[in-house]
C-alpha cells in the first residue's frame, strides 16, 4: 500500500506507468473517463464500437501531452475484446486499469420490447462487460495488480426514469457480477467496483430525454442539477487509484442524492415548510 504523507497529499490518484482501457470512450462518459486518467498520467486505450469517434477523443488526449491510442471494439465479440487488449499490452507493455463504460439502452416498456432489444441490451451492458474482465484477468493477475470499474447506473437499485427494463435488469446484473467477481480477485491485488451515476448531460442522455424533461428530472436530484460527465470521471479516479485499495465491491452511487427519494424536491419542501405544510392539520401528519 502507498501511504499519503503527512500533509495530507493525495499523489495516490497519479496513475504514471499504469495503462488503462476505457470501453466505450468516444464519447460521453467514457471519453471524460479518458480524458481525466491521461489526466493523471496513464496511458490510455480508447476503445469503441465508433472508430472515428475513438480516434477523435485520442486525438484530443494526444493534443495536450497525455498518452492514448484509439482501437475499435465491440465489447459483445469475444475476438473484438480480445484484440482490444492484446493491442494495449503490445503498446503500453500491461494492462493496469479497465473501464467498463460501454453501455446501451432502449426507452420501451416490456411488451413492447423486441428480444432483439432484450438481448442487444444484455449483450453490451452484462456479457460484454464479462468478456472484457475474462480478457484482461490473465494479465492483472501475473501481476498481482489491477483496478476494474464497472460502470452501472443507478437504474441497478430502483426502476429507471427514461429507460427501460432490459436496461435496468442489466445494470442490476452488472452490480451482482461487480460483487462476484471482486471477491474471487481480491486476493490476487485486483480491485473490481461499480459506479452507479445517476442521469448524467451525455449524448445517450439527450437520445432519450428532451430538455423539459431533463429540467423536471434535475428538480427530483437533491443536489440540485444533473451530473456532468466529469462527476463520474471523479469517482472512477478514486477507484482505479492506490487510494482505493482496500474498495471491493462497492456500488457507489454518483447522483447527486438522487436514490435518496424520487419527490420533486421543491415540494418535498413545500409540503414542510410552505403554504401547502399549514393547510395540513397536525394530527395529519405522518411525521
Ligand atoms: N448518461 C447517463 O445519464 C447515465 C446514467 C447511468 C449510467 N450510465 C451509463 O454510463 C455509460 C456511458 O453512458 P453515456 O451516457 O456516456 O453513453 P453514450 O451513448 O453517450 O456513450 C456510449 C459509448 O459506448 C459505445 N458503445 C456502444 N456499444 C458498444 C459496443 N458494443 N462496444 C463498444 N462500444 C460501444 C458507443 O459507441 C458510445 O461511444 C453506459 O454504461 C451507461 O449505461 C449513463
Amino acid at each position: 500500500m502507498r501511504r499519503t504523507d503527512d500533509s495530507g497529499d493525495r499523489a495516490g490518484l497519479r496513475l504514471d506507468g499504469r495503462a488503462a482501457v476505457v470501453t466505450g470512450s468516444g464519447r460521453g462518459i467514457g471519453r471524460a473517463i479518458a480524458h481525466g486518467l491521461a489526466a493523471h498520467g496513464a496511458a490510455v486505450v480508447v476503445a469503441d464500437l465508433d472508430e472515428a469517434a475513438g480516434a477523435t477523443v485520442a486525438d484530443e488526449i494526444t493534443g495536450r501531452d497525455g498518452r492514448a491510442i484509439a482501437t475499435r471494439v465491440d465489447v459483445r465479440n469475444a475476438e473484438s475484446v480480445a484484440a482490444m487488449v492484446d493491442t494495449t499490452v503490445a503498446k503500453w507493455g500491461s494492462v493496469d486499469i479497465l473501464v467498463n463504460n460501454a453501455g446501451v439502452a432502449t426507452t420501451q416498456v416490456v411488451e413492447d420490447t423486441s428480444e432483439a432489444d432484450w438481448r442487444r441490451v444484455l449483450d453490451v451492458n452484462l456479457t460484454g462487460v464479462f468478456l472484457c474482465c475474462q480478457a484482461v484477468l490473465p494479465h492483472m493477475s501475473a501481476q498481482g495488480s489491477g483496478k476494474i470499474v464497472n460502470v452501472a447506473s443507478v437504474a441497478a437499485k430502483r426502476i429507471s426514469f427514461n429507460a427501460g427494463a432490459s436496461y435496468s435488469a442489466s445494470k442490476a446484473g452488472l452490480l451482482a457480477f461487480t460483487r462476484h467477481l471482486a471477491y474471487e480477485v481480491a486476493g490476487r491485488g485486483i480491485n473490481v467496483n461499480a459506479i452507479c451515476p445517476g442521469p448524467t448531460l451525455t449524448p445517450m442522455m439527450a437520445e432519450v430525454a428532451d430538455e423539459e424533461t431533463l429540467r423536471v428530472r434535475a428538480r427530483s436530484v437533491p443536489r440540485g442539477r444533473l451530473a456532468e460527465p466529469d462527476d463520474q470521471l471523479n469517482a472512477v479516479l478514486f477507484l482505479v487509484s492506490d487510494l482505493a485499495d482496500m474498495v471491493c465491491g462497492v456500488a457507489l452511487d454518483v447522483d447527486g442524492g438522487a436514490l435518496l427519494g424520487w419527490t420533486d424536491t421543491a415540494s418535498y419542501f413545500e409540503r414542510r415548510r410552505g403554504p401547502a405544510a399549514k393547510e395540513v392539520p397536525e394530527e395529519e401528519r405522518d411525521g
